[in-house]
């Protein structure tokens, strides 16, 4: 079994949870990490032994790490994955891929170039809940899947919030494009196809930032399932629910580890989903076959585009009043 060497660039709220998954990992030896903040890199590194940077390219200079992980906010996903990808290493990018498909093209376009594996934080493949409805779409024992209704209510605007993300010149954009690609990959990967054409309206009614607060997409899938999809970061009740309609039932996806299985006879009933693994720790073994073996990860660089292009179209959307036709990534997005 081959070990490789990791490095984390970026020591904040998600760097957290892959440090440890890295640590625990017997595949990987967790060499360094870095932030500009010396402080925050330091405090994150000293539990488990690994070196603290405030530069990550000195970082990378000098630890020669296998692979990166890039956790930093979304205007620097680019640039640092562009640049960790030109001194050898493979990448695992947090979502979203970056500021918008364009850059998400160059990214990928440099690991083509440098051969190495550009891979994006969708970890929401790995939620046993989702892994089951996937199983279920596919098996067919609830007849025809027709239709999704995703809901995300989360106060967005929290004090928490570290203030990039609601710099749209920083974030790319707010609930839509943080919040929404997750509710995008999950129509796409449950769906097992692109989404094709979007018609989206925001608002702006945030208590500080520039992003947008709400978003509703009504969203077309190659597949010609259609998808309703509801984020609101305003005050009100918390909801995190992805419904699939089925022509005979239906299931309910609650985060991570709860689904539900309902008919119009029985109503909703609890799957039990048994022993499932810890989603960043399925990532990082996803991470880790797709290095080994040289095969496409689950969620990789052109499947990450593929996602900015849908909430791009959202966007567009907005400012055009029309709905849009989603840039084509190519075929290759689920491979
Ligand atoms: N998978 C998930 O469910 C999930 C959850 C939360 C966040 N995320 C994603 O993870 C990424 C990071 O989010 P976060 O919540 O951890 O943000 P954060 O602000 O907590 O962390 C970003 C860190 O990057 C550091 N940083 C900024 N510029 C830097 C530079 N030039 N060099 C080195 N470090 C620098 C900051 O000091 C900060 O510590 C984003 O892409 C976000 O959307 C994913």
């Amino acid at each position: 079994m081959n070990t490789y060497k990791a490095a984390v660039i970026g020591a904040g709220i998600i760097a957290k949870v892959h440090m440890k998954t890295l640590h625990e990992n017997e595949q990987t030896s967790l060499a360094a990490v870095a932030d500009i903040d010396a402080e925050r890199a330091g405090a994150l590194a000293a539990p488990y032994g690994a070196t603290p940077y405030v530069d990550y390219r000195r970082m990378v200079r000098e630890e020669r790490p296998d692979i990166v992980v890039v956790t930093l906010p979304h205007f620097l996903h680019k640039e640092a994955a562009i640049w960790c990808a030109e001194q050898g290493c493979h990448v695992l990018l947090e979502k979203p891929m970056a500021m918008d498909a364009a850059e998400c093209a160059d990214i990928n376009a440099a690991g083509d170039r440098c051969g190495v594996v550009i891979a994006v934080g969708h970890m929401q493949h790995y939620f046993p809940a989702v892994m089951r409805a996937k199983q279920m779409i596919e098996s067919g024992s609830l007849g025809r899947l027709v239709m999704i209704n995703d809901r995300r209510h989360h106060f967005y605007f929290n004090a928490e919030r570290p203030a990039w993300f609601l710099d749209r010149a920083r974030s790319g954009g707010g609930i839509v494009r943080n919040l929404g690609s997750h509710s995008i990959d999950k129509i796409q990967w449950l769906t097992g196809s692109a989404v094709t054409k979007v018609k989206a309206h925001l608002t702006h009614c945030g208590e500080r930032g520039d992003v947008e607060g709400s978003g509703l997409l009504y969203v077309q899938t190659a597949s010609g399932v259609p998808a309703v999809v509801s984020l609101c970061g305003y005050h009100n009740v918390s909801v995190n629910e992805t419904e699939l309609l089925f022509t005979g039932g239906q299931l309910k996806i609650g985060g991570a580890r709860a689904l539900w299985i309902g008919s119009d006879a029985a109503g909703y009933e609890p799957v039990d989903l048994g022993e499932a693994p810890e989603p960043f720790a399925a990532q990082w073994r996803d991470m880790l076959h797709a290095v080994e073996s040289g095969s496409g990860p689950v969620a990789s660089g052109a499947y990450g585009q593929s996602v900015a292009a849908a909430v791009d179209a959202a966007y567009r959307s907005h400012e055009t009043g029309a709905e849009q036709t989603v840039e084509p990534v190519g075929p290759g997005i689920f491979a």
